[in-house]
């Protein structure tokens, strides 16, 4: 498999992979209708406000419920909470691969609902834990088909802590890379796709556990390149790492619903104790 050069591959692989795992949902939902009318976002996001939503991705048990949240420009966010409590599905639905079964997310006091989903892609980048490799140079997979310069990809190389890794190869940024990257360890694939997401200096740039391959000295390092790159924009983190709190502006926690209804009927039942 080959990288093609268009500039909007990056946006289409992602959207492919999320539409192949969720093609029933968005075909189920009632949400995305033709008749709605979407304009593309035209200045920087400086806000993200996920207001009241409620979300089940089989339409009867909540992941979200009535949660709400906002994003600032100039700040940085983690977003922590067990494994299932959401995380990735609250990203999802600010990217609109789901739409809220209630609630809104708002950007700039927009609805996604109508804002073009190839607008909202461009302006925010997310970034997994899977970096897709291509079988291409270093170059080609990082600038995914961005008509960019030498001195930018080494730019975004070096936030992302890979460029010394590339320099070092005999090739450099010519090296040919393996289909999936398997000329390469866990933690190079994901700085090669955290320099990839990096380049394309998005408004809004959020990790899932992109960079839970690094040791934690370079995750560190990277982590403080992208604060300082990404310092008026909006970066949000998804770690399980809890070193993560002390180095974000906010934390928003999530918790499994069910376990928070559980401990909502425990409290109850205590205050029913005599005393
Ligand atoms: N496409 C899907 N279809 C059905 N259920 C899903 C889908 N994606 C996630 N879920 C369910 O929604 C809940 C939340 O999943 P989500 O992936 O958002 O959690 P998470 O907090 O990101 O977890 P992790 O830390 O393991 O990545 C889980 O119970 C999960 O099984
Ligand atoms: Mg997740």
């Amino acid at each position: 498999m080959s990288l093609g050069d268009s500039a909007n591959v990056f946006i289409k692989i992602v959207s492919e992979a999320k539409a192949i795992q969720d093609i029933s949902s968005i075909t189920d939902s009632p949400d995305i209708a033709d008749n709605v009318t979407q304009a593309d976002i035209d200045v920087e996001i400086h806000n993200i406000q996920v207001s009241g939503i409620t979300f089940s991705h089989n339409k009867t048990d909540d992941v979200l419920r009535d949660f709400s949240a906002t994003f600032s420009a100039g700040k940085t966010y983690a977003v922590v909470g067990e494994s299932g409590a959401g995380k990735s599905t609250l990203l999802d639905l600010i990217l609109k691969f789901h739409v809220p079964d209630c609630g809104s997310v708002l950007v700039d006091g927009v609805d996604t609902r109508n804002i073009t989903e190839k607008s909202l892609r461009e302006h925010i980048t997310m970034l997994g834990q899977e970096t897709i490799i291509f079988n291409d140079t270093i170059r080609n997979n990082i600038t995914y088909g961005l008509d960019v310069t030498q001195a930018e990809i080494e730019s975004a190389s070096a936030i992302a802590c890979v460029d010394e890794v590339i320099e070092s190869l005999p090739n450099g940024y010519d090296t040919v890379l393996h289909y999936r990257g398997t000329n390469l360890s866990g933690g190079q694939r994901q700085r090669i796709g955290l320099a990839r997401a990096i380049l394309r200096k998005p408004d809004v740039l959020i990790l899932d556990e992109s960079t839970s391959a690094l040791d934690q000295k370079t995750k560190e390092k990277v982590l403080q390149n992208i604060f300082r790159a990404f310092a008026t924009k909006i970066v949000i983190i998804v770690s399980h790492d809890p070193e993560i709190r002390s180095r974000v502006n906010h934390v928003v926690e999530l918790f499994p619903l069910a376990k928070r209804e559980l401990i909502y009927q425990e409290s109850a039942s205590e205050e029913k104790l005599p005393s």
